[in-house]
């Protein structure tokens, strides 16, 4: 494989982090403003970033209205293909990857959704294929809940099939991804995917992931080296260590109580109404729609004996974010990909356009140094892009 690290950029124009879209430099309305998203996956191609990442939900965050409020959601942006349409005149060679649900729509419509996208864009598409998480996008399409764990996956393994079959004569058509991580997920993953997302964890938990996945897929008969493991990760850079940590810190003021805790409560699905931050966590009352990310919660708290209030800490120093000056950040990237633990990374900016412009301006030139990040586009089209000739080979 290329010496060069792939690197995705996940595009939330209103910023990762909670409360990133509350920055004094952060444009009012962001995600549903073309001139500026455009502008920062430009800012991202001439960086040659591989592609793009748009992600997106079938309705609402399940959350408090007085919660709800307080934070700027997916859904305060453009519905993926149709923005990707869009960028696709705009650029010409950054991959263009969007968000469908195999829960909520049909495969007939994802395969002509994301062929057509792949044509237009000249090779550039792919889907990240998810089965959504919460009963607010369920009601949405008429259910009064979400599809149980199990039902969603055992409806993906076929709605995937057949998107790649309709794919098939147009041979290497767009890449799929997937960021299942709970067993029936991981089986997906492993068996369609072409690239693989994971949230941010510490090295050894991702390597164990990666190994499991590349396990997974030799044993379905797939050249283990095909499928890119790609986890988040989200990036606070600045010329000095100081200085990144300063600028975190100012944005952490500015999350609001009630939103960390609807967050925790929301990865953990567990009901925290009334309960002091001294308590520890209770047990879930709801199925979550991340079983892996919920485990990884429940695991820590129990290792560790953290209270809800050091969990609220813990989820409000953003999700494994890596925070630091520009040699900080390459030697993480580095570090991940040596032990083989990342191929690359799908990297996120806790606020826009600064944390963009400076991972940019910072960690790619920091990179290209060292000789681990391309300065051309090599090939044409997102498969190329990869290194992935066909699907699953
Ligand atoms: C980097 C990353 C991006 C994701 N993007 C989306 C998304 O746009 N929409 C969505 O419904 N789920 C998204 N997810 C959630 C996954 O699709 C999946 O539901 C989650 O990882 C839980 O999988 P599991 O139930 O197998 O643990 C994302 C997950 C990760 C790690």
């Amino acid at each position: 494989m290329s010496r060069f690290i792939p690197l995705i950029g996940f595009l939330k124009p209103a910023g990762e982090y909670p409360a990133g879209w509350r920055h004094p430099r952060a444009p009012r309305a962001a995600g549903v403003d073309f001139r500026f998203v455009a502008a920062q996956v430009r800012r991202l191609e001439a960086a040659r970033f591989h592609a793009v990442f748009v992600p997106d939900l079938a309705g609402l965050p399940d959350v408090r209205d007085d919660v709800l409020e307080r934070v700027a959601v997916v859904n305060d942006t453009f519905e993926p293909i149709t923005l990707l349409a869009a960028l696709a005149a705009v650029t010409t060679d950054i991959g263009l990857i969007g968000t469908a649900s195999t829960s909520y729509s049909t495969p007939d419509a994802v395969a002509r959704d994301f062929a057509s996208l792949h044509r237009l864009s000249g090779g550039r598409a792919g889907w990240n294929a998810v089965t959504s998480l919460n009963d607010a996008e369920a009601r949405n399409f008429g259910l009064d809940a979400h599809l149980g764990h199990a039902d969603r996956y055992a409806r993906a393994e076929g709605f995937v099939d057949a998107v790649r079959r309709s794919w098939e004569p147009d041979d290497g058509g767009p890449v799929i991804a997937q960021a299942g991580s709970s067993e029936a997920g991981r089986a997906l993953a492993s068996r369609v995917a072409d690239l693989v997302f994971l949230r941010a964890l510490p090295l050894a938990e991702t390597a164990a992931f990666a190994g499991d996945i590349r396990a997974r897929a030799a044993a379905e008969g797939r050249d283990p080296a095909s499928v890119r493991i790609l986890p988040e990760l989200p990036i606070i850079v600045r010329p000095t260590r100081a200085e990144a940590e300063d600028a975190f810190d100012a944005v952490r003021s500015l999350l609001d109580s009630a939103v960390a805790l609807a967050d925790l409560e929301y990865w953990t699905g567990a009901d925290l109404a009334g309960l002091p931050l001294g308590a520890s966590l209770p047990p879930p009352s709801a199925e979550n729609g991340s079983r892996g990310a919920q485990a990884e919660i429940y695991r820590q708290a129990r290792r560790d004996g953290l209270t809800i209030g050091d969990l609220v800490r813990l989820i409000s120093a953003g999700d494994g974010a890596v925070v630091g000056a520009p040699g900080d950040v390459a030697d993480h990237i580095e570090q991940f990909v040596d032990a083989g633990a990342a191929d690359g990374f799908t990297v996120s900016f806790p606020w826009l356009p600064e944390a963009l412009d400076a991972v940019v301006k910072l960690v790619v030139p920091e990179l290209v140094r060292r000789g681990r990040f391309r300065t051309e586009y090599e090939g044409a089209g997102i498969r190329a892009r990869f290194g992935l000739q066909r699907p699953g080979v």
